[in-house]
């Protein structure tokens, strides 16, 4: 008789997990907030204002400058694309100006060019911009991004309580399941709490959220990477366990590209977000990319890093002096030696490269039969090199040296 409840609890808790299948590897794609942010003036600014012309663009091009084959599929609006009211009937309408053909028929111009469409909500009375939130209208709203036929929802969490998220947060990726449309879930749960001074539990948030964010909106300079990546490092115990496949911590988008990274700085972006198995959401305008920022964006060997299907999130195994290392587990693996991506970042202003001279073992790379070594920017192969053996890199000034070594069977020494 006394069993019975716990029976229903244990019932109740395994069933209603994420598990969408979906996000297996970090999702990757082009999100428009921190370039086109909420510009809503597409009577002076036509070309650059949240509207369906801005993400049809960005969605040819995406396909003909070749980021879909590099990997790069999710077409996503942000912010401002709504009404400032629902309609009479409660339901979400998009700004009818500047999506004239409604949120249905621009999934469906994403679609047919072989991309996904993911869109934004907030958790909240309102969205951060002001906009209706989803409070209240949680079923209808979830139905209608399916009807609408969503493949990613980045719930934000402006104007509420960040107290009732862990309910919130976990009852709305319920209705996103419920309604039998699989829908990538991005949650700013945990961010909001840890302002509001309360510790998440990570274990809830995994197992309702594809992805979520952990710290501060990223802004156009160099000091906002660094302190995502300071971030990063100083709780890598806490977050880094709590990636793996379907769950991801997301540092925010890739801002290479923009106006304010230079291009050692854009190569360390790229670096340690591929490090973190971090989402690649590319916010910036792909018709005026300059060819080097659009290179990085597509190097394939560093984007296979980021999307190992391992799916370990690396870390910082080295700090000093303004010298970082960081590393990350990557297939193959043999005989439980894992290979790695090892980024070298020189965090220093003195104006001239700085050496790091160190053996793969110090880095963890004690296999017997050695790995063959790599550069992943600089596309050189430095052959099978083995623990003992010393490496020396030469790293710019906020700059870095990206390597992978692989590690190698008996048979390929
Ligand atoms: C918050 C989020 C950002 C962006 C804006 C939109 O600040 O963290 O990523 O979505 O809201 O208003």
């Amino acid at each position: 008789m006394f069993a019975a409840p716990w029976i229903i609890i244990l019932l109740s808790t395994t069933c209603y997990s994420l598990d969408n299948g979906l996000a297996k590897t970090p999702p990757m794609g082009w999100l428009s907030w921190e370039r086109f942010r909420c510009n809503t003036d597409c009577v002076n600014d036509p070309d650059n204002c949240i509207s369906e012309k801005l993400f049809q663009t960005m969605t040819d091009l995406v396909v003909a400058d070749g980021y879909a084959t590099a990997g790069y599929e999710y077409i996503n609006i942000d912010d401002c694309w709504l009404e400032k009211h629902r309609g009479h009937d409660g339901k979400l309408l998009a700004d009818h100006q500047r999506f004239p053909n409604g949120i249905r028929a621009l999934s469906d111009y994403i679609h047919s060019r072989g991309l996904k469409f993911g869109i934004y909500e907030d958790y909240g009375n309102f969205t951060c911009a002001g906009y209706p939130g989803i409070i209240g209208y949680e079923q209808e709203d979830a139905f209608q991004f399916a009807e609408w036929n969503v493949d990613y929802v980045k719930l934000d969490g402006c104007y509420s309580l960040p107290h009732e998220m862990d309910l919130g947060y976990s009852k709305f990726g319920k209705l996103l399941n419920s309604t039998g449309k699989a829908m990538v879930y991005s949650c700013s749960w945990p961010v909001y709490q840890i302002y509001a001074g309360i510790q998440p539990n990570f274990s809830a948030v995994k197992t309702y959220c594809n992805l979520w964010r952990n710290f501060d909106d990223i802004q156009d300079s160099w000091t906002s990477v660094e302190n995502i990546i300071d971030y990063y490092g100083n709780n890598q115990d806490l977050i880094a366990p709590n990636a793996g496949p379907g769950h991801w911590n997301d540092p925010d988008m890739l801002i290479i590209g923009n106006f304010g990274l230079s291009y050692e700085q854009a190569k360390t972006q790229f670096a340690i977000w591929s490090i973190l198995a971090a989402p690649l959401l590319m916010s910036v305008d792909l018709r005026t990319i300059r060819p080097q920022f659009k290179r990085i964006l597509q190097n394939r060997k560093i984007i296979a890093v980021d999307q190992d299907p391992l799916g370990i999130q690396g870390r910082r195994i080295y700090k000093h002096k303004g010298i970082e290392i960081w590393s990350k587990p990557i297939g193959p693996l043999y005989n439980n030696f894992y290979s790695y991506a090892i980024a070298f970042i020189n965090r220093r202003s003195d104006g001239t490269p700085s050496d790091i001279s160190v053996t793969l073992k110090e880095l963890g790379l004690i296999h017997f039969y050695g790995y063959r070594v790599e550069d992943l920017y600089e596309n050189v192969d430095y052959g099978v090199l083995y623990p003992n053996t010393k490496i020396k890199v030469k790293v710019n000034p906020s700059g870095v040296v990206m390597l992978k070594g692989e590690v190698q069977l008996p048979n390929e020494m």
